[in-house]
């Protein structure tokens, strides 16, 4: 088969084949496409000839990154709110006093169509120019069932580029109109949003803790959005420890993410089940709050992603390479296992085994980047040096999408 592009001679490629050792790395290798699939991986001078070529001398190769959790459709501002917990007010208090997401809520309904998928499109494409050729993007900001599918219908039609992956968020907050009735709430996210929503939708998610939604509530609902096929997540043990953490990975969830509070109970529950644990490090220094215990996680061989968290207020990160770092500094992520939390551990927190690694079997998406200056080409350099590495050459499905 001839081959439509070929990227000669990067200087290290991380494959992060789960059949290969540690990250899957190569030297001096060439990546050949066909047709939108991966055609060849190997030595140069065996390498196939293409019209279109990139030159990877000096170059890392590694899959296309994979951030597995943010809230990427959002209209308004909440940088005021970042002033007043600069002051000392709480995350919680400022929810409860009607900030936080339920101002997001307010300010994402009145927002048109158009606005919506202007900015998440400009917050995605920009992750893209650091390496990420999937974006998990949440619901959750619109909160009755034609804003929550409008959101989820935003978050796909807002790039051609990039892979968007859908999460159903409508157990987020309970709304204002609500508020007086939550048992209403939780019945119109599971009879009314739910039957909607999930044709636009991947996966189901709650926020399960203080402020939020109750575990039983959580558990009804995240049932319900297995029944429907949806791959099940949850925001779990960030503000208050509830349980929902087990409960989830009992339910089978694919990922469970934060878990600055996790207990033992919940760790056994996951590594019992498979449940990656999504960690949110720019969340945690965003609100300065304690790491989660990844020395238990890592002992109880529970796989670990790393996602930006992007969202107004908690997390205002968009550069998943900066969560990398983060992870590595602040929740004690060795290099490698903060490589494979944007990568493959990141596509198997979504279900997707077949996303962040390149081999028989992956999707064929692939990001090079040039190492800071003066640097060896070796993704350390990338992890040590903070954020800011906008790749040189991003292939998704085998298609150049940015060069
Ligand atoms: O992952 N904790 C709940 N959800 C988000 C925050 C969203 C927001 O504050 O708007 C999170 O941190
Ligand atoms: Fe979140």
């Amino acid at each position: 088969m001839d081959a439509d592009l070929v990227v000669t001679r990067l200087s290290r490629l991380y494959t992060l084949d789960p059949g290969s050792q540690g990250l899957g790395e190569r030297t001096d290798v060439s990546v050949a496409f066909a047709g939108g699939k991966l055609l060849y991986v190997g030595d140069p001078a065996n390498a196939p000839e293409a019209p279109v070529t990139f030159d990877g001398r000096g170059c890392i190769g590694l899959p296309g990154l994979v951030d597995p959790h943010t809230h990427a459709v959002w209209a308004g501002s909440r940088s005021s709110e970042f002033a007043r917990r600069l002051a000392g007010e709480s995350y919680t208090a400022i929810l409860e006093g009607g900030g936080g997401i339920r101002s997001t809520v307010r300010a994402t309904r009145e927002a048109s169509t158009d606005v919506l998928v202007g900015s998440a499109r400009a917050r995605i494409e920009g992750m893209l120019e650091h390496g990420v050729t999937t974006v998990e993007v949440k619901s959750g900001y619109g909160l009755d069932p034609a804003q929550e599918a409008r959101l989820l219908s935003v978050a796909r039609s807002a790039s051609a580029r990039v892979r968007v992956v859908t999460t159903f968020l409508g157990a987020h907050a309970v709304p204002e109109e609500l508020r007086g009735d939550r048992d209403a709430y939780v019945r119109q996210v599971i009879d009314e949003q739910l039957p909607w929503c999930a044709p636009l939708a991947d996966c189901i998610d709650v926020y399960c803790d203080r402020g939020a939604f109750t575990l039983d509530e959580a558990v009804e609902i995240l049932t319900a959005g297995r029944a429907r096929g949806l791959h099940v997540r949850a925001h779990a043990e960030q503000v208050e420890h509830t349980g929902i953490a087990a409960a989830a990975a009992a339910l089978g969830a694919t990922s469970v993410d934060h878990l600055e509070r996790i207990d033992d109970r919940g760790i056994a529950a996951m590594a019992a089940n498979g449940t990656v644990a999504g960690l949110l490090p720019a969340a945690q220094v965003y609100l300065r709050d304690i790491a989660p215990p990844v020395a238990r996680l890592r002992e109880a061989g529970v796989p670990m992603a790393v996602g930006t968290d992007l969202n107004p207020g908690t997390s205002p990160v968009r550069d998943l390479w900066i969560a990398a770092t983060l992870a590595t500094l602040v929740q004690g992520l060795t290099i490698p296992e903060a490589v494979l939390g944007i990568t493959r551990n990141a596509g198997r927190a979504l279900g997707r085994a077949d996303l962040g690694w390149l081999g028989e079997g992956s999707v064929a998406d692939l990001s090079v980047f040039r190492p800071p200056p003066g640097e060896p080409p070796a993704v350390e350099s990338l992890v040590q040096f903070l954020g800011d590495h906008r790749a040189a050459l991003v292939v998704r499905d085998g298609q150049v999408v940015l060069r």
